[in-house]
This record gives structure tokens, sequence and C-alpha cells, in this order.
């Protein structure tokens, strides 16, 4: 434990070019957080003490109530852990995290399933997650990997990946830009709204052509295919409509290929 104790102060010189002496460095919360968990996972998992997870509990409650990170005494922690800043940091039970994992301010390593089993990440080795990213569920970051700021991650992340966005994206990979679309997120930040925008103008479209045959039954067809709503991923809740929709197009296009 003492050997866990040393690196992670060592990894403060290494990782923040503010930190100048040990006695600065010791005023660190994030240091603070991690010697009080490297001591309440110690009692979560000693076997045969009595109310020992109890007693780890209230150290990782207090050491919460000083620095403001509440980090499950469950969890495992690799050597040379940093947290810079701290405040808001969330860390669940069973998440795991291999060593010298850099993290900032505002990260949640989060379930999304209320089971009793592994339910939280795993985070590979030399792994930075900036500041406000959100990691939820059982998933896998790959070592090396960079988790951008303010990114929801949801899925695997490969080893040596740039992650960013929400949903995370991978957009990065062993060096090399892999996806520009994903770096889009400042034309498209209401991809709902934007969808929904879409099927009110194709069914307003689809109206007025309707009106046009039953007025006189003589409208001239409409050979133009309306736009299509599928330039952006439809949510679960939007995609029945949208297949309605489309369907009742193709309706309207057939009957008025029938008229005269
Ligand atoms: C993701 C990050 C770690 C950099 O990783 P990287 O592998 O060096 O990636 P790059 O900087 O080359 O960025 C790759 C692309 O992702 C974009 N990107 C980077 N961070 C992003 C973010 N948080 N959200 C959305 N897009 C982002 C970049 O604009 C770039 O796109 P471009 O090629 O079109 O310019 C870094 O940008 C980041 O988020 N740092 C925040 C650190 C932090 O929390 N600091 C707080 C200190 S108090």
């Amino acid at each position: 434990m003492f050997d866990n104790f040393r690196r992670d102060i060592k990894v403060v010189f290494e990782r923040d070019p503010a930190a100048r002496s040990i006695w600065e460095v010791l005023t660190y919360a994030g240091l603070w957080a991690i010697f009080y968990h490297r001591i309440a996972h110690r009692l979560w998992r000693a076997k045969y003490a009595p109310g020992s997870k109890f007693f780890a509990r209230v150290i990782s409650q207090w050491s919460r109530f000083l620095t403001g990170i509440e980090i499950h005494p469950g969890a495992n922690i690799g050597k040379g852990f940093f947290i810079d800043h701290g405040m808001g940091v969330v860390i669940g039970e069973t998440a795991e995290i291999g060593e010298d994992v850099l993290m900032y301010h505002g990260v949640t390593l989060g379930g999304v399933s209320l089971e009793k089993r592994k339910r939280h990440p795993t985070i590979g080795s030399n792994v930075v997650i900036a500041a406000g990213a959100k990691i939820l569920g059982a998933i896998t970051i790959g070592d090396r990997s960079k988790v951008g700021a303010n990114a929801v991650v949801l899925k695997d992340v490969p080893p040596d990946s740039t992650v960013v966005g929400i949903p995370g994206r991978v957009v990065v990979q062993n060096g090399r830009r892999i996806d520009a679309q994903a770096l889009d997120h400042g034309a498209n930040l209401d991809p709902e709204g934007e969808m929904l925008r879409c099927l009110l103008r194709k069914s307003e479209e689809l109206e007025k052509r309707l009106r046009v045959i039953e007025a006189d039954g003589a409208a001239p067809v409409s050979a133009t295919v309306g736009e299509t709503c599928d330039v952006i991923d439809a949510t679960d809740d939007v995609n029945p409509l949208l297949k309605r929709i489309d369907e009742l197009e193709d309706r309207l296009r057939t009957l008025e290929g029938k008229l005269p």
C-alpha cells in the first residue's frame, strides 16, 4: 500500500505542470481521495474483519465530504492514479482502473443497470479521461486511450484511441483520424429536434399534395421525391413515425401516377 502511495505522489509531478513541491502536492484533494480510497478498499476486501465494509463506507463518505470525490470502496484502482482538480468525480463499485490513469474533475464511471453484477467501466492503463466525461456501463476503455472533455461514452473503446462527443465516437485511432463526421458537433446540437422538424416539413408537403388531388383530381403529378429525414440517426421513438410517413408518401406517389 505504501508503494502505491509513493507512486500516487510521483505521478502528480509527472502529470501536473503546476506542481512545485511535495508540500504543495500534499494539499491536492485528488491525492487525499486516492489515499483514503486505498485504505477503504483494503477494508472492503478484508473478508474476516466484522464491520469492515461499514468502516470502508464511512472512510469513503468522509473522503467525499472533504474532497467532493466519491469513490466506492469496492472500486479496483491501479497504481499511479491521479485525479486533477477532482470535484464532482464519481467512481462506481465495480469500476476497474489500470495503472497511470489521469482523470479530471466532473468525471463519472457509472452504471446503467441496477443488477448486482459488474456494471461499471473497466479503464485500461495510461488512459486520460478529460473533464466532465461520463463513461457508463460495463464497457472497456483500451490502454493509452483518451476520452475528450464532456464525452458520454457508452461503448467499448479500442486501445490507442481518442473518443469525443455524445454519444462518444472514436475520432482518432493509432494517431490516424477515422471519422470526420463525428466531430461536427456544432452543426447538430439538437438531432432529435431536427428530426421532428424534418418530419413536420414532410407531412406538410404530403398534405399539400393530397389536397391538390382531392380538389380536382387532375393535379400536376409531383414527381419530386420529398426530402428524406434519414440524414440523422433517428431515435427509437421517431423511427416508426418516419416509416409511416414514408409509406404514406409511397401510396400518394402511386395515386398521383394513376391520375390523368
Ligand atoms: C480529447 C483530448 C484529450 C485530446 O486528444 P487528442 O488525441 O490529442 O485529440 P485532438 O486534440 O487531436 O482532437 C482530435 C479531434 O477531436 C476534437 N476534439 C477534441 N476534444 C474534443 C471534445 N472534448 N469534444 C469534441 N471534440 C473534441 C478536436 O477538435 C479534433 O478535431 P479536428 O481534427 O477536426 O480539429 C483533449 O482534446 C481534451 O478533451 N482535453 C481536455 C483535457 C481537460 O479536461 N483539461 C481540463 C484541465 S483543467
